[in-house]
């Protein structure tokens, strides 16, 4: 066994476990650390560049390409087509990262054989090191049969924006007695062998709750301070989405630096600033 990619600086205050590339098993030893595992969202070769550069743990290659990128009202209509140039533009990349891809609306709740049909596509078309799948106690045989594939499963429960019928709307779940059922869907979850679960838009507290019932890491979004991680849609994080979801934090303001740069060279193309004879080619 090899342990060549491990480069772990314990001790220094805020020190991270720096592999060379982030395994799964890694997340575990953060947690059992207690060092915030970090998540963003990428799409592109470019970005995930960016992150990588920047410490991101792990980079969730989302449907919520769905919703950010491909111009649809949801993630529903996102299918493996449209993902899997996504997945291989990120996953292909040499990098510290840990890089997940979204098994799309419809690839996996038919079987269990569905699931494992799907996930290998992420793995060998998209070069994905894992693959993510929303939803509780209805996709345990779905996690367990993608494991024993060998391929790692993150599951994602709480607000599931492939339900975002079911719920009623991106609306906070887990209040009252669907705390003790959330709590139980994040053990079958780990029971089946996911190695992580995202809590997206619950209770504080009750995300609290189920990172202290698991062994494995849990990663919030709009869930508090109280998970072993957080992820954001990275849009949503660099300030580059018009208006941001409540419970997310803009760092940035991309979309302001992108509409000035574009402003500034449409107004140099129409006063033929631009280009100018250092861009010219004189003979
Ligand atoms: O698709 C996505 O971006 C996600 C995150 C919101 C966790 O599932």
């Amino acid at each position: 066994m090899s342990d060549t990619d491990t480069d772990t600086d314990a001790g220094a205050p805020g020190a991270r476990i720096a592999p060379r590339r982030v395994r799964v098993h890694h997340l575990a030893e953060m947690k059992v650390a207690g060092r915030p595992i970090t998540m963003l969202t990428a799409y592109d070769a470019p970005t995930a560049a960016v992150f990588d550069e920047a410490g991101i743990d792990v980079l969730l290659v989302g449907d919520s390409i769905g919703d950010n990128l491909l111009g649809h009202a949801t993630t529903l209509p996102v299918t493996v087509e449209d993902m899997l140039p996504h997945v291989r533009a990120v996953a292909g990349r040499p990098g510290r990262p840990l890089v997940v891809a979204d098994l799309p609306f419809g690839t996996y709740e038919v079987s269990a054989e569905q699931a494992v049909v799907t996930s290998v596509r992420f793995m060998k078309e998209g070069l994905a090191h894992a693959v993510k799948l929303e939803g509780g106690a209805a996709m345990v045989d779905r996690v367990r049969a993608v494991t024993g594939a060998g391929i790692p499963v993150m599951g994602h429960l709480g607000y599931t924006p492939q339900s975002v019928h079911h719920h009623g709307g991106p609306r906070v779940q887990g209040r009252g007695d669907a705390a003790d059922v959330l709590v139980s869907d994040a053990l079958a979850l780990q029971e089946a062998g996911a190695f992580a679960v995202v809590l997206e838009v619950v209770p504080g507290p009750l995300a609290q709750r189920v990172t202290a019932a698991l062994e494995v890491p849990t990663i919030g979004i709009g869930a508090g301070a109280g998970t072993d991680g957080q992820v954001l849609v990275w849009l949503d994080m660099a300030g580059m989405t018009e208006e941001a979801p409540r419970l997310a934090k803009a760092y940035g303001r991309l979309r302001e630096a992108l509409l000035e740069a574009a402003s500034a060279y449409a107004e140099e193309v129409r006063s033929r600033a631009f280009p100018g004879p250092e861009h010219t080619v004189e003979r």
